[in-house]
Parts: structure tokens; sequence; C-alpha cells
């Protein structure tokens, strides 16, 4: 598939089938991902993969509610962005940087036939969630990216049209 291809037909997907993504598919992915821009090379991305234990405890940090949706899919990643906590300007590039990171999972994902889901859960937003998964004190939390192989063909969302979103300045 090329890479215009890609971009147009990538989806979000929430329903998989149960086998997970291997590690070595998961490197390489990890590894594209590295080279997203990235103002001063601070490599500002985490990538976290849920293993069995680190699940549960998101899991019980989750709640009996949500704790459902982090069984949808077989393979679920963590992505932060390391922040300074001192200079708002590069914790800004570097959390943009970290998004066009996460960006590139799903893409190169998607390209080698595999699904993914940009989600926001709210536990990751809290204490206990964060703890639950090892989120260092510095890092802001992007999203939980879910990965797997597809079972449902999506619909194709809409795009705002170009002009509403496109202005060429005199
Ligand atoms: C930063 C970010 C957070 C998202 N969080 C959620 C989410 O919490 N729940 C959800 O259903 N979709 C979430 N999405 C996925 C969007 O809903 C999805 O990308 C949008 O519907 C367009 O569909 P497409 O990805 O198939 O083009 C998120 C996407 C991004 C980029």
């Amino acid at each position: 598939m090329d890479l215009e291809e890609a971009i147009r037909t990538r989806r979000t997907h929430k329903v998989y089938a149960p086998e997970p993504v291997d590690r070595e598919t998961l490197d390489e992915l990890f590894d594209l991902a590295r080279w997203a821009p990235n103002h001063h090379l601070t490599n500002p991305w985490r990538f976290r993969v849920l293993g069995r234990e680190s699940l549960g405890r998101l899991k019980a940090a989750a709640g009996p509610d949500a704790a459902g949706k982090l069984d949808r899919a077989p393979t679920l990643v963590v992505v932060c962005a390391t922040q300074t906590g001192t200079d708002p300007v590069a914790d800004e590039e570097d959390l943009c940087a970290a998004a066009c990171a996460a960006y590139v999972v799903l893409l190169v994902a998607h390209g080698r036939g595999l699904a993914g889901y940009w989600r926001t859960p709210a536990v990751l937003r809290r204490p206990e969630g964060r703890d639950a998964v090892g989120i260092a004190a510095g890092e802001r939390v992007l999203g939980l990216l879910h990965l797997g192989h597809p079972r449902q063909v999506q619909r194709v969302p809409e795009r705002a049209p170009l002009r509403e979103v496109v202005a060429y300045l005199p």
C-alpha cells in the first residue's frame, strides 16, 4: 500500500480478532515512529505496551464500568510525551511530536493490514491510572492505542471540505 492510500484508508477500528500483535511487529512500528519530527531532537515519545499484569492494574483503576472497553483490543499501547515542566514552548512541541509518532504507529499498522484506534480513556487522566501503568511524573499522556487484527470493515467518516480548513493568504 502506498503512503497516500494508507493515509486515506486508515480507519478507527473498535472490534478486533483475539490474537495480539507480536512484539517484533510492534518494535517495527515503534522504530518507524521514532522518525517523526521533533524539535531539538528530544525524542519525547514514550510507548508502553500493556502486559497481563499492567492491564489488570489499569482495569482495576478504571473501575467496572470502564474496564470492559480495555478488553476490546488484544494489544494496548499507552503513548506519552516527556515534558520539561519548565519550558511551555518545548512542552508543546514535544506533545505535538509525540502525537506525530502516535499517528505513525497507527498508519504503519494499517499499512501492514492491522487495525488501530486512538482512545483517550479517563482513567489515564487520573493518578491511579497513571500509577497502574508506571507513567513518570513529568510525562503527559496522549492516549491509549488499541491495535490488533481487524474484524470489520469500517465506515468512512466524512472530513470537512478543503475550503473550510485551508486558507491561501495574500
Ligand atoms: C487524540 C485523539 C483521541 C481520540 N479519542 C477517542 C476516544 O476517546 N474515543 C473514540 O471513540 N475515538 C477517539 N478517537 C478517534 C476518533 O474518533 C476518530 O479518529 C474519528 O472518528 C475519525 O475516524 P477515523 O480515525 O476512522 O478517520 C480519538 C482520536 C484522536 C486523534
